[in-house]
């Protein structure tokens, strides 16, 4: 059994990832951003004791500091970063405001590294070592023919790709 932290794991892929890695016998350590409760994964919390909840904001550089203690050391086998925002949908020329874009840019590009930073005794210890970043294809350079999007293209780019341990 491996030991799997997943971040935004309240809905979407992360809720996803979690059902199925809980289906299939690992140990669960599920982030979430408290904005509606989790309704879904306080349900699955229930029925399945080999899952942990915790809490996570990684818009605020003080919550990520403060998460390994919420980890007390425990290692972890595998991470997966999978909280990722598109922001504003008009991000088009002569729309593009600058206090979002750089609030997606801390959410999808700096957050990572940063969780990452805090986290990596626990990584170190874990068995795998296996760090998956979830990104998208609108980041990729050679696959934009259409242009716009600004924002979240620019925050796909730049996310991490690949970290040493
Ligand atoms: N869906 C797609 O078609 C697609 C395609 C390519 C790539 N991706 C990437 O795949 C990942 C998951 O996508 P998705 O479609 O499942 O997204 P989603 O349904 O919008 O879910 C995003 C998750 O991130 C969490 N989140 C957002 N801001 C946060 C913050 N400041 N701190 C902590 N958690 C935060 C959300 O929590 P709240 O519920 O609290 O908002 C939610 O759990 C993202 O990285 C996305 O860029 C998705």
């Amino acid at each position: 059994m491996a030991t799997v932290l997943i971040t935004g794991a309240n809905r979407g892929i992360g809720l996803e990832f979690t059902r199925q890695l809980l289906a299939r016998g690992e140990r669960v350590v599920a982030a979430y951003r408290a904005v509606d409760g989790a309704t879904d994964l306080q349900q699955l919390v229930k029925a399945n004791p080999q899952l942990t909840l915790l809490q996570l904001d990684v818009a605020d550089n003080e919550s990520i500091a403060a998460f390994p203690k919420q980890l007390q050391g425990e290692p972890v086998d595998i991470f997966i970063n999978n909280v990722g925002v598109y922001g504003p949908r008009d991000s088009e020329f002569g729309k593009v405001s600058g206090k979002e874009w750089l609030d997606v840019l801390q959410i999808n590009s700096v957050a990572p590294l940063l969780l990452t930073q805090v986290l990596i005794e626990c990584l170190r210890k874990g068995k795998d070592r296996k760090l998956l970043y979830l990104t998208s294809k609108m980041g990729s350079i050679a696959d934009n023919g259409d242009g716009g999007h600004y924002v979240y293209r620019s925050s796909s780019i730049s996310r991490i790709k690949a970290i040493s341990l």
